[in-house]
């Protein structure tokens, strides 16, 4: 069971909150010729940033557990499980309005998608991050950690899903996903733009997310799913590798609107004659790579992950083939599924 720690002398008319921390660079510190390249990632504990922020209390009851302590870039199919459990005994507690997480910038989209697709949320469910160090001139986690809570407590993020509150900023989880190294406002949401913003005490959602979708079973076993990039003279290496491998599923980071050069055209097409699914996903940044103009198509010329970066279409396709192995070998289903989330 993981920390918890209980702030004092709260009024108890508040909505409870809980922060469920999991390292980043929001609990990241650095000495004093630190640049912003180098810190100390996952290192200040919940109980300290919460602290940190005195307006919390002013907001809700938060309560805190140390999920884990991490940079995120070792994000593991584990700490997925272990957050989607805790969600849920948290979830389950009669008072709790709303859950934040939080996490690094680095797989934050990663992680967002999973919990999108994984979990109900009765109540919000919001992840928060920061791009600098707690340590920093000028830090941005303890705003983003208020903004994020605000958002948790309040009644217009009740049916809203996931979200990500960073920048002042609140996009829907499917949605969000890290667009620059190092800026504050490093967070975009390419396809509709963010949901809504907070301005102090004003939280203000200005559209709706996607429809909430029945969600997807937290896999006990993961299958290989990878993701392979479409680029100048690439080889067949990697992907007859990962064939040979037992891979299950494949997203191609393609280029512009879905396309794949020839060479690993033809070894993706192999790996899919041999049951493996294969997703096109775009490496632009933006926009919808085009459905497959027919089933048959859809087999030579593989399928489409719409909007869904490949990071994220990798996560789509992971909890899919996890949930149904067969959707494998029936692509139009496949496409279908891929649709609808
Ligand atoms: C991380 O992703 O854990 C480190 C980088 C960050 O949080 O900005």
């Amino acid at each position: 069971m993981p920390a918890a720690s209980h702030p004092a002398q709260i009024p108890a008319q508040l909505p409870r909150v809980v922060v469920l921390a999991t390292g980043g660079t929001i609990a990241g510190s650095a000495g004093s010729a630190a640049s912003s390249a180098h810190y100390q990632a996952a290192t200040v504990p919940v109980g300290a940033l919460l602290q940190a922020v005195p307006p919390l209390q002013g907001v809700a009851r938060v309560e805190a557990e140390q999920v884990a302590q991490i940079d995120s870039k070792d994000m593991s199919f584990a700490l997925w499980s272990a957050l989607a459990a805790r969600i849920a005994y948290w979830t389950a507690q009669p008072d709790v309005a709303g859950i934040v997480i939080t996490h690094g910038t680095d797989t934050l989209e990663e992680t967002a998608m999973f919990l999108h697709l994984t979990q109900p949320c009765p109540i919000p469910v919001v992840l928060t991050a920061a791009m600098r160090p707690s340590t920093s001139l000028s830090a941005d986690g303890p705003l983003n950690l208020l903004d994020a809570v605000r958002v948790a407590a309040h009644a217009d993020a009740r049916g809203k899903g996931v979200l990500v509150v960073i920048n002042q900023q609140i996009h829907a989880g499917r949605d969000a996903t890290k667009a620059h190294t190092s800026a504050v406002n490093a967070f975009v949401s390419p396809s509709g733009g963010p949901l809504g913003f907070v301005q102090d005490d004003y939280v203000r959602f200005q559209r709706a997310p996607l429809p909430a979708i029945a969600p997807l079973p937290v896999p006990s076993a993961w299958p290989m799913v990878e993701i392979v990039g479409s680029y100048a003279e690439p080889s067949r290496v990697v992907v007859d590798a990962l064939a040979a491998a037992g891979v299950r599923g494949i997203v191609v980071a393609a280029a512009g609107n879905g396309s794949v050069h020839e060479v690993l055209g033809g070894a993706l097409a192999d790996a899919a004659r041999q049951g493996v699914a294969v997703v096109r996903a775009s490496r632009t940044g933006a926009g919808h790579v085009a459905l497959p103009a027919s089933a048959r198509a859809a087999v030579g010329g593989f399928l489409s992950a719409l909007d869904l970066n490949p990071y994220k279409a990798r996560v789509l396709l992971l909890l899919l083939l996890a949930a149904d192995p067969s959707l494998g070998a029936d692509p139009v289903r496949l496409q279908a599924r891929l649709a609808a989330f």
